[in-house]
């Protein structure tokens, strides 16, 4: 953690997380340096299929979604979240192959993850005009429409808006189309309901690799806020409701204890057995999505699935809006 705000931000979102009945912390604190690898090894563990799903609709489709997203002159690519865009380059490999005119804006919070990115498209793709956008998602796209008002395809990918609430994906999709111009598109990947059981396994791996991703945050908490977890005193507990859709997975505190935390000058009682709700994957299928996106605005041009029907790249157009 590098600013002064974030640092900040996380320790006040900490201690309003513990301080709630029932517990909670945001699994957006996974992702610090040992989390980002640790959920590096989730996407090549055989039981996380969402991965591999998405790979094949983009290996599998992309002339499809090439025909679906293509506009008259130039279009600008953004991703939200691009991360190390392994699955992005599928795409931008074959527009490039057909002489699309595009240019590609990457989104992250990650200055390195961004650098890196964009170092190692230069040198695959040296005629592509690569744009990298080191800020929160909304800001970056406001940068962006002073910067170039070219058509937007934005990229949502890898099941990310599972991580929201109902009611956050509704605020997130329509803060989205405040921001977006008419005729622009939206990529979200989204992963489906499917056997309770192969979403379960998902979550649930037998090798711990999930139960580390948890973890990692009551160590990250104890190296950046001064906290005395001791992980030996609770436990990773995934659970999947079919009905909801919803993964969702705790931290147990396996016996009554008293955890402190330095830098907030504050200690937090533990029952036995008490939960702290880490992260919610939600599972959609095809009306929630139509409805989300009626909802908020957008209309839903196409799903692409890949051939097992376990996960949609859900491609939506912004609908264009009544004068307020
Ligand atoms: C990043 N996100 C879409 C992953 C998911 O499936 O919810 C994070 C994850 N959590 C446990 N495994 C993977």
């Amino acid at each position: 953690m590098t600013s002064n705000s974030a640092f900040e931000k996380f320790a006040t979102d900490v201690d309003k997380g513990l301080g709630e009945y029932p517990k909670n912390l945001s699994s957006k604190y996974f992702y610090n340096a040992e989390g980002d690898k640790i959920f590096q090894d989730i996407m090549k563990m055989p039981e996380y299929y969402l991965t591999d799903c998405e790979f094949e609709i983009f290996e599998k489709q992309k002339a499809q979604i090439l025909e679906s997203i293509q506009t008259k002159g130039k279009f600008n690519l953004v991703e939200l979240g691009a991360g190390d865009g392994l699955k992005t380059k599928i795409l931008i490999q074959y527009f490039s192959d057909q002489n699309v005119e595009f240019e590609y804006f990457p989104i992250d919070i990650s200055a390195d993850v961004l650098n890196e990115l964009k170092s190692d498209l230069e040198f695959r793709f040296p005629k592509l005009k690569v744009h990298p956008l080191n800020y929160e998602y909304f800001e970056a796209l406001e940068k962006l429409n002073e910067l170039d008002g070219s058509p937007k395809v934005l990229l949502f990918l890898g099941g990310n808006i599972g991580n929201f609430s109902n009611k956050m994906a509704l605020d997130f999709y329509s803060q989205l189309n405040g921001i977006l111009n008419d005729d622009d598109k939206i990529i979200s990947g989204i992963d489906l309901k499917k056997n309770p059981h192969i979403i379960l396994d998902a979550y649930n791996d037998k090798t711990g690799i999930t139960r580390s991703f948890n973890m990692n945050l009551l160590k990250r908490m104890n190296t950046e806020l001064g906290a005395n977890f001791n992980l030996a005193q609770f436990e990773h507990y995934p659970t999947y409701d079919p009905k909801t859709g919803e993964a969702r997975s705790y931290i147990i505190s396996k016996v009554a204890q008293i955890v402190e935390i330095k830098t907030l000058r504050k200690s937090y009682e533990f029952k036995a057995w008490e939960a702290i709700h880490m992260e919610i994957s939600k599972k959609y299928d095809l009306d929630q999505i139509q409805e989300l996106a009626k909802r908020s605005g957008f209309k839903v041009l196409k799903n692409f699935q890949d051939e097992k029907r376990y996960f949609v790249d859900s491609l939506w157009l912004r609908v264009p809006q009544p004068p307020v």
